[in-house]
């Protein structure tokens, strides 16, 4: 990190407790596979209240299992949002398959379902192309709840069964968040949680996924251990694989933070609130909440600043306060290498908008209230005399 930031975008909160969890496994003999992926794996699933959980070693590792077993394969396209990480929509690439990416709105920055119905219908009509590829059919849906607030899961689910279509769920920004007073994380076929130490829970490097399917359960299992099967034999691959693994100095880390989680998502909805309350006479406005949103789990701070403010320049005078602040997202399909296989600007009017607008604030757990009116007033200062 910069040394001259002195309050940083985020923050990982390590406990005394997570330290000797770990120096447990590094007294054991069991780095990998040992007694905490299970209990971690067991403990994820429980919370989030779906049978079954596999940890891996990241959040992509995750979704690119999903879609793999989703069935994405060379040639089709998979749907999502533009207004993501990358990665959202990169393991459609993984598998030779194409992003295909519907708007998004303004207020909520989650895909708009009204755009994803347009969509299908402009695909039957076959009217979307990509790169000069006519896209006949939409393979897959990926939803994305981004900065941890839940997609219109109910409104998504009914228009990929209507148009024969796998769904799946990039949860990873959102662990703990609540869709009409059910936990998200494993909505159609399986989802997934990452666990990189910006999100609401870290095991330095990790993901995990989550499904109500057996079938999802054991494919994942065996692609993340080099195509494995269930038996012993070590040197037996059965299918083609990857290391996806999860090593146990991170998996007792995650569960050593797990049993916080309710404390964790407190802490940050306070921290979120206390910003809205500071910003609600000013023109930079936060993120709107959802009706759907019975429970947002706060995995970023992120404003959207007046149209036409020069955003560049606002980073650049808070980074001289020593304020660490990022332009989360940049539109997926405009990203150097997506604009190569003819991607273009255009596509999703309101991503490109809003991306060109939003900034992400200092946001963790343990950043003070005299730290956030500090953000708070900086970034006012800034508006009025570079934005
Ligand atoms: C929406 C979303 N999807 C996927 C990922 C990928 O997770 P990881 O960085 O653990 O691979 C992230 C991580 O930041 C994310 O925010």
């Amino acid at each position: 990190m910069d040394m001259n930031v002195r309050i940083p975008l985020s923050r990982p909160e390590i406990s005394d407790e997570d330290v000797q969890e770990v120096l447990r496994v590094l007294r054991s003999p069991y780095l990998s596979f040992g007694p905490y992926l299970e209990k971690f794996e067991k403990a994820v699933a429980n919370y989030v209240g779906v049978e079954y959980a596999v940890a891996v070693s990241s959040g992509t590792a995750a979704l690119h299992l999903l879609v793999k077993i989703a069935g994405l394969g060379k040639g089709d396209f998979m749907l999502t949002t533009p207004f993501t990480f990358v990665s959202s929509a990169n393991v459609a690439l993984f598998e030779g398959a194409l992003p295909v990416f519907a708007d998004i709105d303004i207020a909520t920055f989650n895909i708009d379902p009204q755009a994803v119905e347009d969509l299908f219908s402009r695909v039957k009509k076959g009217r979307v192309e990509i790169g000069g590829k006519r896209v006949d059919r939409i393979k897959v849906f990926m939803g994305v709840d981004i900065f941890g607030q839940p997609v219109d899961w109910d409104r998504l689910g009914r228009l990929c069964v209507e148009n024969d279509v796998v769904m799946i769920e990039d949860a990873c920004e959102a662990l703990g968040a609540e869709y009409k007073g059910k936990k998200i994380g494993a909505f159609g076929l399986g989802g997934a949680f990452a666990f990189y130490p910006n999100k609401q829970i870290t095991t330095g490097e990790g993901g995990i996924i989550l499904t109500g399917h057996e079938r999802v359960f054991r494919e994942a299992r065996s692609l993340r251990n080099q195509g494995r099967g269930e038996g012993k034999e070590w040197l037996l691959h059965i299918r083609l694989g990857y290391n996806y693994r999860m090593d146990e100095m991170s998996a007792a880390l995650g569960f050593s933070q797990l049993k916080r989680i309710d404390d964790i998502l407190e802490k940050r909805r306070k921290v979120a609130e206390r910003y809205n309350t500071m910003l609600c006479d000013s023109p930079i406005e936060p993120l709107k909440i959802s009706d759907f949103t019975t429970r947002m789990s706060w995995f970023v701070y992120v404003v959207k600043l007046p149209k036409g403010v020069n955003r560049d320049r606002m980073m650049e005078y808070l980074e001289k306060q020593g304020i660490q602040t990022r332009p989360y997202f940049q539109c997926v399909h405009l990203q150097p290498f997506y604009r190569k296989m003819g991607y273009h600007e255009g596509m999703c009017p309101v991503a490109e908008e809003v991306s060109r607008r939003t900034l992400a604030l200092p946001f963790y757990n343990t950043i003070t209230l005299e730290q956030q009116e500090e953000v708070i007033s900086k970034l006012m200062e800034a508006l009025e005399r570079v934005g």
